[in-house]
C-alpha cells in the first residue's frame, strides 16, 4: 500500500520531466500525472468510486451484496476497496498475467480474485457471473460510460486546472478500457480542437489496426503484450475513437527501458503502461523538434508506479522475453 492510503482520491502531482524533452529543446515540455498517489496506488480509484458512488445515488446498489468487475489488477484493488467502505463484498475477475503485487493488493482489501486464463475472456467471464444472480452488480468498467465521464470531470479538469490557462498541445495515453483517453480527450478537444489526442497502443494490440482500419479481426498477434492494462484484442465501449487524432504503436522492451530511464534520470518509480505513456510522448516531443516548433506542451498520465510491478522488474527472465 502506498503513504496516500489515507488521503482521498484525486488532486494527484502533476511532475514537468525535464528529461523527455529532446536536446536543445527545453520548451518542449512533457508533463505527467502521477496517479499512483490516489489510495490505492492507481488511477483507477477514480473510476472506482465515481461510478459506484453513482450507483448507490441512483439506487442500483439497493439490493446488492457484492460488486463484479473484470480488470488487469488496477481496477480490481479500487473496486475492492471502494466495496468495502460501502459494506459490501467483491469478486474480481482479472487475466493471468497480472501481477502478484496487484492480486495480493485486492485480497487484503477482501475480495476473492479470479485468474482467468488468457485464451478465455476475462470480461465475458464476469458478466457471466454477475447475471446469475441479483445480488451481484457488475461495474462494467469497459462500457459503462461513467468510466470516462470520471476521467472528464476528475484527472481531465485537474490537468486543465494543472497547466494554469498554457495550452496542452499534445494529449498521450495507452488504452485499456479507453476511459482515460476518450474522457480527458473529449474535454481537451472541447476546449482547443487543435489539441492532438495520441493513444500509444503495444504491437500486439487491435487498437492500431481498428483505428487505421487496416484489418477486421481480433486476436492479430499470438503474444499478448507482456504489459498489463494497455492494449486490447476487441475495441471496449469506452474507446471513442472520434476523440483520437492519432495511434502510435510502441515495443514493450523500449516501453520498459523507459521505466528505467526514469528511475535513474527523473527519481521516479514508474509501472509498466506508464513507461509505454512517457515513451510514446516523448516520440511525439521528438517530432516536433523535428518540424521545428520552439514551445510546445505535451501532457501523460502514469496510471500506477513501480512497486505494483517489483516481482517482473526484478526478474531478469521476464525482462529478457520481452518483445523489441
Ligand atoms: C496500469 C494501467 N495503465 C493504463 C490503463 C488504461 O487505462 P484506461 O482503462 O482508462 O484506458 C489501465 C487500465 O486497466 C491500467 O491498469
Amino acid at each position: 500500500m502506498n503513504s496516500k492510503t489515507n488521503h482521498e482520491v484525486g488532486n494527484t502531482p502533476f511532475r514537468h520531466l525535464p528529461s523527455l524533452s529532446p536536446q536543445g529543446h527545453s520548451n518542449i515540455k512533457i508533463f505527467a500525472k502521477l496517479e499512483s498517489e490516489n489510495p490505492t496506488g492507481s488511477i483507477k480509484d477514480r473510476i472506482a468510486e465515481y461510478i459506484l458512488g453513482k450507483a448507490h445515488s441512483e439506487g442500483a446498489l439497493d439490493k446488492i451484496t457484492t460488486i463484479v468487475e473484470a480488470s488487469s489488477g488496477n481496477t480490481a484493488a479500487s473496486v475492492a476497496f471502494f466495496a468495502a467502505r460501502r459494506g459490501l463484498k467483491s469478486v474480481i475477475f482479472v487475466p493471468e498475467k497480472t501481477s502478484r503485487e496487484k492480486v495480493e493488493l485486492t485480497e487484503k482489501f477482501g475480495a476473492k480474485v479470479i485468474r482467468v486464463s488468457l485464451d478465455r475472456d476475462y470480461m465475458q467471464a464476469a458478466r457471466d457471473f454477475s447475471s446469475s444472480d441479483g445480488c451481484y452488480y457488475l461495474m462494467d468498467q469497459y462500457e459503462n460510460p461513467w468510466n470516462r465521464e470520471a476521467h472528464y470531470k476528475g484527472i481531465g479538469q485537474e490537468i486543465i486546472e494543472n497547466m494554469r490557462q498554457e495550452p496542452v498541445h499534445a494529449f498521450v495515453a495507452a488504452g485499456s478500457t479507453g476511459g482515460t483517453i476518450s474522457g480527458v480527450g473529449a474535454l481537451l478537444k472541447a476546449i482547443n480542437t487543435d489539441t492532438q489526442i495520441i493513444l500509444a497502443d503495444p504491437r500486439s494490440s487491435v487498437l492500431y489496426d481498428k483505428f487505421y482500419k487496416l484489418k477486421d479481426g481480433a486476436n492479430v498477434s499470438a503474444k499478448d503484450t507482456a504489459l498489463e492494462g494497455v492494449g486490447k484484442r476487441r475495441v471496449p465501449g469506452n474507446m471513442i475513437f472520434s476523440v483520437v487524432d492519432r495511434v502510435i504503436k510502441f515495443s514493450d522492451k523500449d516501453a520498459v527501458d523507459m521505466i528505467f530511464k526514469l528511475t535513474e534520470y527523473e527519481n521516479l518509480s514508474i509501472g509498466l503502461s506508464s513507461g509505454a505513456n512517457a515513451l510514446v510522448a516523448s516520440m511525439v516531443a521528438n517530432e516536433y523538434a523535428q518540424e521545428g516548433q520552439d514551445v510546445i506542451n505535451i501532457v501523460t498520465v502514469f496510471p500506477d508506479a513501480g512497486w505494483k510491478y517489483e516481482s517482473k522488474l526484478s526478474d531478469q527472465q521476464w525482462l529478457n522475453q520481452l518483445e523489441s
